[in-house]
């Protein structure tokens, strides 16, 4: 199939189109040549999402808005990383946190108290960064779709100037910072959407809300900042200003795929991130030797493996966290959430969830099943309609389901509860809770009971039936 650069991506009627593809992930960047600071910041609001969320644990592909952007960020090793938290700031930290906070040597959050604006926010962070000199690379809580790559060349371009700042030139430059250049085309500022002129607003360069800072001349141009602007608040943007006001130069690095640099301020934006990010996932695994047969149907997060060799049917939806091996097949209509790991050559198909459920290899189940907390031997089979009770309204339990196993079609093994090694249980058998099952033997009916030994075929491991079920 091409995947050769189309038009620019559009939301049509809920369909995606492919887009050209994002640059390849950077391979493992080369260590930073000098101590690196991360500042992130997410304490605003978003009142223009009009959600009560905030706006920075807005979901996109299984992980927030906030936690993508720092996953980017986490590649290049940062000797420490600098959250800057407001509004529901235990919420948004806990969050962030667990999504993310594995990534880093060294992870914190500082509050802002009541949001000034981004250059405020950076002040509050500095603060925290009151021993560091090096590069401090300035992120936005909301701009989740930049690249390890991207990020790591604006630091590199830095150089022995003050500061690199990441601009881009978008189809749509409504609400963002304009880039002023003076005749002979230096940068010389940055002008806010709500404070240009029409002439200005005539710019299609804009501000991506990416920079890296020298720390030490960060510091004085911080202190220099007033509110003077139409929204009262102390700008980022004029820091960066400032050292041209002061004669030195302000280097720029323009983004490759101004896609990186999209900023969600709305809920029509997170839709459009979220179907780009969408688009990157489904290219880096089909580039991986995953076989995804209909990607406009396939919905993939963020964070999950996929070996080469496994076939991808259509509508099926792969959460964040999940493993899947080689030689596997998944859908069509699946649902793997959280925590599913699917060994080499396993088979989930038509209808089945499975939920923080590991599967061995060469294990299958093929039809409308929900398999949640289980783990299921090398080669066992699940049959049609079985499904794994393993909640009782207050607490979820675990089954086990051994190698080679054989259930029946219809039947519900009410959790916790074990199944042996080849045992077998008839269709519609509903297994209470606290069974165990021994190996080999065969239970049945409701509440099942153990009728005989299983009679095994003379090969260990050919306990099914050459015919497909
Ligand atoms: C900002 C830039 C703009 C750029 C755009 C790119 C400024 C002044 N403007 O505008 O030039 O084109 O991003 O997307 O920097 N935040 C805080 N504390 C605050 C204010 C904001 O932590 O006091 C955080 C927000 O949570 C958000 C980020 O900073 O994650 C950016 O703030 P936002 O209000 O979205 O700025 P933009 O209007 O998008
Ligand atoms: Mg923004």
């Amino acid at each position: 199939m091409s995947l050769a650069p189309t038009a620019p991506l559009t939301l049509r009627g809920g369909l995606r189109t492919i887009l050209a593809p994002f640059p390849s992930p950077a391979p493992t960047p080369s260590p930073m040549p000098r101590p690196l600071a991360v500042i992130c910041l997410a304490a605003g609001l978003g009142k223009r999402t009009k959600v009560s969320l905030p706006k920075v644990l807005l979901p996109l592909c299984g992980r927030t808005l906030a936690a993508s952007a720092l996953a980017a960020v986490a590649s290049l090793q940062p000797a420490r990383t600098v959250v800057v938290l407001h509004h529901q700031k235990d919420k948004v930290q806990k969050s962030l946190q667990d999504a993310v906070g594995g990534m880093f040597a060294r992870l914190e959050f500082v509050d802002q108290g009541a949001p000034k604006g981004t250059g405020h926010a950076v002040q509050v962070a500095m603060q925290a960064l009151a021993d560091f000199r090096g590069d401090v690379l300035v992120i936005y809580g909301d701009c989740p779709l930049i690249t390890t790559a991207t990020l790591q060349e604006l630091c590199a371009l830095r150089g022995s100037s003050p500061c690199s700042v990441l601009t881009a030139y978008p189809d749509d430059a409504t609400g963002l910072g304009r880039i002023l250049r003076d005749d002979e085309g230096r940068f010389c500022g940055i002008r806010e959407h709500r404070d240009c002129s029409e002439d200005e607003l005539a710019i299609d360069e804009i501000n991506a809300g990416f920079y890296c800072f020298d720390s030490d001349a960060l510091r004085p141009a911080l202190a220099s900042l007033t509110p003077n602007n139409a929204q009262g608040e102390l700008y980022l943007t004029d820091a960066v200003a400032n050292f041209v006001q002061q004669g030195q130069d302000v280097q720029t690095l323009e983004a490759a795929d101004a896609a990186e640099i999209t900023g969600v301020n709305s809920l029509a934006d997170l839709a459009v991130a979220r179907a780009m990010m969408q688009e990157r996932i489904l290219l880096e695994h089909l580039s991986n030797g995953v076989l995804i047969i209909d990607p406009t149907t396939t919905w993939i997060d963020q964070g999950v493996s996929i070996g080469a060799d496994t076939k991808i049917q259509p509508c099926t939806v792969i959460g964040a966290g999940c493993a899947i091996g080689s030689h596997c097949e998944v859908g069509p209509f699946a649902h793997l959430r959280a925590g599913t790991v699917l060994e080499d050559h396993a088979e989930i198909g038509n209808f089945v969830e499975a939920k923080k459920t590991r599967m061995g290899a060469g294990a299958k189940a093929k039809h409308l099943t929900y398999l949640g907390d289980a783990t299921v031997g090398a080669k066992a089979n699940i049959g049609a309609g079985t499904i794994t009770a393993n909640y009782d309204g207050v607490h979820k339990y675990e089954t086990k389901i051994g190698a080679r196993a054989f259930l029946g079609s219809g039947s519900v093994i009410v959790a916790p509860s074990e199944i042996g090694d080849d045992a077998m249980t008839g269709a519609g058998a509903v297994v209470t809770r606290g069974s165990k099952i021994g190996a080999s033997e065969v239970w049945v009916g409701v509440p099942a009971k153990k009728l005989k030994m299983r009679e095994l075929p003379p090969r260990q491991g050919q306990a099914m039936s050459k015919d497909k079920p």
